[in-house]
């Protein structure tokens, strides 16, 4: 879809449960709703389009962007249309009276790095703000050394004025399981953890707390700390990438920066990946966007290498297999060493 964003512009700081200003008649076909002023109670015979109002809030184009911009993650994406669903119902419903409790939207991503746990988290802040749900829409991101300090007194003002940064947006707290430490009760962290769950509860409609990490020390941390496991609405776990999707990722990254794949380096980097994801430190997308930067680093040497050759644009765009094949990657293979900074 190709629409600009018309919903973003006056719908931003919208309260829920209102409708945009600028939702034009034609836009709201067969519905009275979309042409009462904003805070008008609809009649109980009223009806509403929901395409309508999707398309007038600009969940549509948020949605599309996230299929087009993000490869497979097709149970990641399906939650967010769910969530965006509800939180659409539930700014119709209360124009009709039918106030309901604004959900609790506190979540924990899990997945391996380079999953994409980050890219969602700042999508989802873009989505709970068109839909009224927040009202700042920014992320912060943190981790334990931003919320816990080193002496006694310090943690408190710390992890306070991290919430108050976030406040009206998403607070992504990365490797969360770090603020609890299991061998010693006394850690500071603790007391972090006491903060962040009595805003998560009383301030719930003014953040969004997203806790991300590894599956595993998740899920222990959970255990041992039920308060925050019970305060989570949404568990999203973010699968490792296939080949193809890896390939299709590079592709992706590729194009964005107007860069493409000889038909031979097409399948040099698939060799490349097929090799890297079996090695250590292995990141997934992120390992993907390394391994380009580096082959745009090679092929800005290899043009340099003849510099008064006359290179074309389409040599300027195009990766041949030299920029890949010199990677450590496939070195180790040849000498037995590992991939490290490959
Ligand atoms: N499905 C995808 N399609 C396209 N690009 C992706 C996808 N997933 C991740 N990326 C890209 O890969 C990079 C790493 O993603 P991101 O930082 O979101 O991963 P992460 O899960 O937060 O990693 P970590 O656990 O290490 O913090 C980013 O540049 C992102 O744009
Ligand atoms: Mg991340």
């Amino acid at each position: 879809m190709t629409e600009a964003p018309r919903g973003r512009s006056g719908f931003g700081m919208a309260a829920p449960g209102r409708l945009p200003a600028d939702a034009g008649p034609g836009e709201a076909e067969g519905s009275q709703a979309a042409l009462l002023p904003d805070d008008a109670l609809l009649p109980d015979d009223a009806s509403v389009n929901l395409a309508a109002e999707r398309k007038a809030a600009g969940i549509d184009d948020l949605l599309d962007a996230l299929d087009r911009e993000l490869v497979g993650l097709a149970p990641i994406k399906r939650r967010i249309q769910e969530i965006a669903a509800l939180l659409l119902v539930d700014r119709v419903r209360a124009r009709f009276g039918l106030a309901a409790a604004r959900p609790s939207l506190h979540m924990c991503f899990t997945g391996a790095p380079g999953t994409g746990k980050t890219t969602v988290a700042l999508r989802m802040a873009e989505l709970l703000h068109r839909v009224g749900y927040l009202r700042r829409g920014h992320l912060v991101a943190v981790t334990r050394d931003d919320l816990v300090g080193q002496y006694v007194g310090h943690t408190a003002p710390k992890t306070k004025e991290v919430l108050k940064r976030a406040m009206g947006g998403v607070l992504f707290i990365d490797e969360a399981y770090y603020l609890y430490r299991a061998d010693n009760e006394r850690d500071y962290g603790q007391e972090s953890i006491e903060i962040l769950l009595q805003v998560m509860e009383n301030q719930r409609d003014d953040i969004v707390v997203i806790l991300a990490g590894y599956k595993d020390r998740m899920d222990t941390f959970f255990a041992s700390n039920p308060g925050m496991s019970s305060r989570i609405a949404h568990h999203l776990d973010f699968p490792e990438y296939s080949l193809d999707e890896l390939a299709a990722i590079a592709q992706l990254m590729l194009s964005e920066v107007r860069y493409r794949l000889s038909g031979e380096a097409e399948a040099t980097l698939r060799e490349y990946l097929s090799r890297r994801m079996v090695q250590p430190r292995f990141a997934n997308a992120r390992s993907v966007r390394n391994a380009l930067e580096r082959a745009r680093l090679r092929h800005a040497n290899r043009l340099l290498g003849e510099p008064d050759r006359a290179w074309t644009k389409d040599d300027l765009m195009r990766l041949e297999p030299e920029d890949f094949l010199v990677s450590r990657v496939f070195q180790a293979a040849l000498d037995g060493r590992g991939p490290e900074g490959a």
